[in-house]
């Protein structure tokens, strides 16, 4: 089935934001607003209380920056190309905004200069889909540091303080145009996801539940999983996370 342009138009309108300054997590708020309110929808705060991350864990948000989620209705068998169209549109926000060294890391994590700038948690409920980004904007290094993550901001790539408001919209419009430029060539996501990340054709170690694989990074599977070149074989990874 061919995406329409109309359809991707409505399911992702811009006009119904609910913007907090301070929230538990914008993606907990959107599953609980699901009951009440129509798909789609966004909701946005300059800080989180209790930020959410992949593979349970916490998202720091407590300094002012991007905490973003986008809610709309999919076609389940559409699921598998969302983690890669957002870690898309992320990548194409961040070098609009002039960011260098930026790659992806499977399967969505964004890192400049091998640093963790922005991380992506998607939820599924019924047939809506909960896109959370969060975006590190004016974070010094001794945030990261302190609590001992391997992150990076805006601030420390380029030295300046942004507006995070004014960047929150233009990151708006930019998500909003990489789904509708990808309406019209859907069979590139995984190639073009493929091009920027950091580790492909590259011998890496994923942990997966309680083991940790061993392997050549070679390439996404039509389902969007990890291909691991491993002694056994080529192994399909669904779920886990590359150590570095
Ligand atoms: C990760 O890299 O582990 C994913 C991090 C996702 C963080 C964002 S911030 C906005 C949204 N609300 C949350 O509680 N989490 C996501």
């Amino acid at each position: 089935m061919q995406w329409r342009k109309s359809t991707i138009e409505e399911k992702l309108k811009l006009n119904n934001i609910f913007h907090f300054e301070e929230i538990d997590s914008t993606n907990t708020k959107a599953k609980e607003q699901l009951n009440t309110t129509p798909l789609p929808f966004i909701i946005s705060a300059n800080k989180q209380t209790h930020g959410r991350g992949r593979l349970g864990n916490t998202w720091v948000s407590d300094a002012d920056s991007i905490y973003i989620t986008f809610t709309f209705d999919i076609s389940l068998y559409e699921l598998h190309f969302y983690p890669y169209l957002s870690a898309l549109a992320v990548h194409r926000f961040l070098v609009q905004k002039y960011l260098r060294n930026v790659y992806v890391k499977w399967p969505n994590d964004l890192l400049v200069s091998s640093k963790k700038i922005s991380g992506i948690l998607i939820e599924v409920v019924d047939q809506a889909i909960i896109i959370g980004i969060g975006i590190n904007i004016n974070q010094h290094s001794e945030y990261f540091e302190k609590s001992n993550i391997n992150g990076t901001s805006f601030h420390i790539e380029t030295g300046k303080f942004f507006d995070v408001n004014s960047l929150r919209k233009d990151f708006i419009v930019s998500f909003y145009d990489t789904f509708t430029e990808y309406l019209t060539k859907r069979s590139r996501i995984f190639s073009d996801w493929e091009s920027k990340c950091v580790h492909l054709y590259q011998n890496i170690r994923c942990r997966v539940g309680d083991y940790i694989k061993h392997g050549l990074f070679l390439s996404l599977g039509e389902q969007g999983e990890l291909l691991l070149k491993t002694e056994k074989g080529i192994e399909k990874i669904h779920a886990g996370e590359i150590l570095e």
